[in-house]
């Protein structure tokens, strides 16, 4: 098959996707987030043929999105009054809420379970896209599964060229991580999935929120002493269930695969005195390290911010060596906006062996340090 790439903003490209996912066909198009591999929602079919594009296994469900908030009622059987609080509050936006299901929403979407994932996403052309399909539109991140989730088209194109009719693009995404999801089935709301919307942010408008109990572990995981990293072995867990997530099993079940994974082996460097800062004692520990992969012949690079970039400037003049600028320590937007890409970036550059700081789990740096743990498959070297 293939696959045809268009401008976003080419008001005819936006009627060929409508027209395409009325028809089951799939269209990978630009939110807020990340990019999303769309295919109608309510048609088992359409479901089948994402997770086979993706390579998907199709027990994980897939996040119905909807240009219109009337729409969930649609969808969910009930529809809770924090949801309704909830939407107001965020949608369009990166948030997506989860609600017992009506059984016009296939198996095939929800990957067997009785809940469904909504969300409403803000991006002018996915909104257009929804709303001229006539259909609601079921989309994952549009990356093959395990891959870090695509910020630009042409990171779509990498994945999945010939698995799908389209690719709208709409140039880099404006978040880069994927949305917060709040689970609203519990007497509690319950965050499965950090994301730009922040714990603090969603308690503002309906009080206590709880994280899911594997958040938390993940998140302890972090500061624990017993995860060296051997830069020697070259296997990547980039798919299955992490084997450490069996204690807590994520309720998100896409929680509970290794994502986002540079093929190379990523290593989160983290001071256990001072977690939330890079000090002298993670920089030089990271140029010692880099040193020892270089010297053993492994491309090796570092993903820094602009502040801590000069630390690493000897290496430099090494050409198996990388330093990539994620964005400034305070300045978690960018981060976040750079951080799939760059995991791609060590891809093509071949790297063998990374490096990364660690970075403030204040606001979206919470979402940051997730997406990161998992892309190191847990790796964490304690300073
Ligand atoms: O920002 C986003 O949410 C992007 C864009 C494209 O909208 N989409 C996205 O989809 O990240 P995906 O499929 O990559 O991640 C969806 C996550 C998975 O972890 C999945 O397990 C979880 O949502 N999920 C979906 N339906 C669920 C449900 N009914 N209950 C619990 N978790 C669910
Ligand atoms: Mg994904």
């Amino acid at each position: 098959m293939e696959t045809i790439i268009e401008n976003c903003n080419n008001s005819e490209a936006i009627d060929t996707a409508a027209k395409i996912l009325r028809q089951g066909g799939l269209v990978a198009f630009p939110t807020e987030t990340v990019y999303g591999l769309g295919g109608d929602a309510l048609d088992p079919s359409a479901s089948r043929r994402i997770y086979a594009a993706k390579g998907r296994p199709s027990d994980n469900p897939l996040i119905v999105h909807i240009a219109d908030k009337n729409a969930v009622r649609e969808l969910a059987a009930e529809v809770p009054e924090t949801a309704v609080i909830l939407m107001e509050a965020f949608w369009p936006g990166p948030l997506t809420i989860i609600l017992n299901k009506k059984p016009i929403v296939p198996d095939e979407t929800t990957g067997g379970l009785p809940t469904v994932a909504i969300r409403m996403p803000s991006h002018p052309a996915a909104m257009e896209m929804i709303r001229r399909s006539g259909v609601y539109v079921a989309a994952p991140s549009a990356n093959r599964s395990g891959r870090p989730s695509p910020t630009t088209a042409e990171h779509v194109a990498e994945d999945l060229s010939g698995e799908i009719q389209m690719i709208l693009d709409g140039g880099p995404v404006g978040i880069g991580i994927e949305s917060t999801i709040v689970d609203l089935t519990g007497p509690v709301p319950m965050i499965l999935r950090p994301g730009f919307i922040t714990k603090e942010m969603l308690s503002a408008v309906v009080g206590p929120v709880e994280l899911d109990p594997s958040l938390v572990e993940l998140d302890r995981e972090s500061s624990r002493k017993d995860h060296p990293a051997d830069f020697t072995k070259t296997e990547n867990p980039s798919s299955g269930p992490a084997p450490d997530m069996a204690m807590q099993h994520p309720k998100a079940p896409g929680m509970r695969y290794t994502h986002y994974a540079p093929r190379g082996t990523l290593s989160i460097v983290s001071d256990i005195a001072h977690p939330e800062q890079v000090t002298e004692a993670v920089t030089e520990r990271i140029i010692v390290l880099a040193k020892e992969a270089l010297a053993a012949g492994k491309v090796t690079a570092v993903l820094t911010t602009g502040e801590n970039s000069g630390a690493y400037a000897a290496l430099t003049e090494d050409p198996h060596f990388h330093r990539i600028i994620l964005g400034n320590t305070d300045d978690g937007q960018t981060v976040a906006a750079h951080l799939y890409a760059a995991l791609r970036t060590c891809d093509s550059l071949g790297c063998e062996v990374i490096y990364t700081e660690s970075f403030r789990r204040d606001a979206l740096g919470s979402a940051i340090m997730n997406r990161l743990i998992k892309a190191a498959g847990h790796r964490v070297i304690p300073v």
